[in-house]
């Protein structure tokens, strides 16, 4: 079973304007809603993929009870964890006669000691305990700083591989704490490592600094179109991303470990397992904002890149 944890979700708002202008009063479209926030993406990914996963999800409020609704939609499982805050709400807004996307979003409800607690006390209280856990998004505020590296600990219990995909502070305890598979872009792996890298070299030897410390088995660095690296202590290869109309690359990340983890839990090898999400990732870009990937489209680019490879050998 794959378990995805949010502590932070959103209600995304979406909406769009002919000009942003200041001090008037903005007459935007109609809005949709959907559901935001990294593991609650990963979740809604796996299912259109045609897989399965428990999203665990701190929630409260109004929009707390919109995304129960939402996720119950699309038919996507899902735990609720009460806090004592408001769900966030997000918004997007763009902006017809230039197309350029504004994004507002905010930084979430203050978790109290009682709000981050009961989060991890509902992950050890799982009756079925899984064997992956993705830890995805931010830390709202309050929440300490090492809770993913606490989350980690929790799932080392059951000898459940973890994947985190986060950045700052929250991405350094996770790592301290000893996880399965790290998938930072470029930015985010030279805020781990604190220097500044360029190239695939560079990235490789970052990426195995951080398994030689035992920081992580596995790093997937995500290059948008270039695809991503894989890195672990038998070896490095880049795979390059398939060729597509991009539309929006919001949540491609989140696709990325979506088709990975998905595939993992299936049996497939890693190198595999990393190309079906990569063809999940350039699957999701290929959809409008917030759309995520499509299966047809994943498994039809993730033939095309196996078909790139025989061809190659
Ligand atoms: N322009 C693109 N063309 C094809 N595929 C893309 C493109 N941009 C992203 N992707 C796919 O999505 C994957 C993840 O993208 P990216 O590296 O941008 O993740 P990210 O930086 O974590 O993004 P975010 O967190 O904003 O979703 C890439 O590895 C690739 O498979
Ligand atoms: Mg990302």
């Amino acid at each position: 079973m794959i378990v995805t944890l949010t502590v932070n979700p959103s209600v995304d708002a979406s909406t769009s304007i002919e000009k942003v202008v200041p001090d008037h009063k903005l007459r935007c479209r109609e809005a949709s809603y959907k559901p935001g926030g990294g593991g609650i993406n990963v979740s809604r990914a796996i299912r259109r993929l045609g897989g399965e996963s428990l999203a665990l999800y701190a929630s409260g409020g109004l929009h707390g009870q919109l995304l129960h609704h939402m996720l119950e939609q699309e038919g996507v499982r899902h735990q609720e964890i009460r806090i004592s805050g408001q769900t966030r709400e997000n918004l997007i807004v763009v902006e017809e006669s230039t197309g350029q996307q504004f994004r507002f979003d905010m930084p979430g409800p203050h978790f109290i000691e009682g709000d981050w607690l009961q989060c991890l006390e509902q992950l050890k209280a799982l009756t079925e305990k899984p064997t992956y856990v993705v830890a995805s998004g931010s830390l709202p505020p309050g929440c300490p700083a090492d809770f993913y590296g606490r989350v980690v600990e929790t799932a080392k219990q059951w000898n459940a591989r973890v994947i985190v995909d986060t950045s700052g502070e929250a991405l350094q305890y996770a790592a301290d704490a000893g996880v399965y598979l790290l998938k930072p872009n470029a930015r985010e792996l030279e805020e781990l490592v604190g220097h500044g890298i360029a190239g695939d070299e560079e990235l490789k030897a970052a990426a195995l600094e951080l398994i030689e410390q035992g920081r992580t088995e596995v790093v997937v660095v995500s290059l948008g179109g270039q695809g991503a690296l894989l890195i672990t202590r038998e070896g490095c290869e880049h795979l390059n991303a398939p060729e597509v109309q991009v539309l929006s690359v919001v949540g491609a990340g989140d696709s990325l470990v979506a088709g990975t983890v998905y595939s993992l839990e299936r049996g497939r090898p890693l190198r595999e397992a990393v190309q079906f999400g990569i063809a999940s990732g350039s699957a999701a870009v290929m959809n409008p904002e917030r759309e995520l990937c499509k299966r047809e489209d994943t498994e039809r680019l993730f033939a095309e890149m196996k078909e790139a490879d025989e061809a190659g050998r």
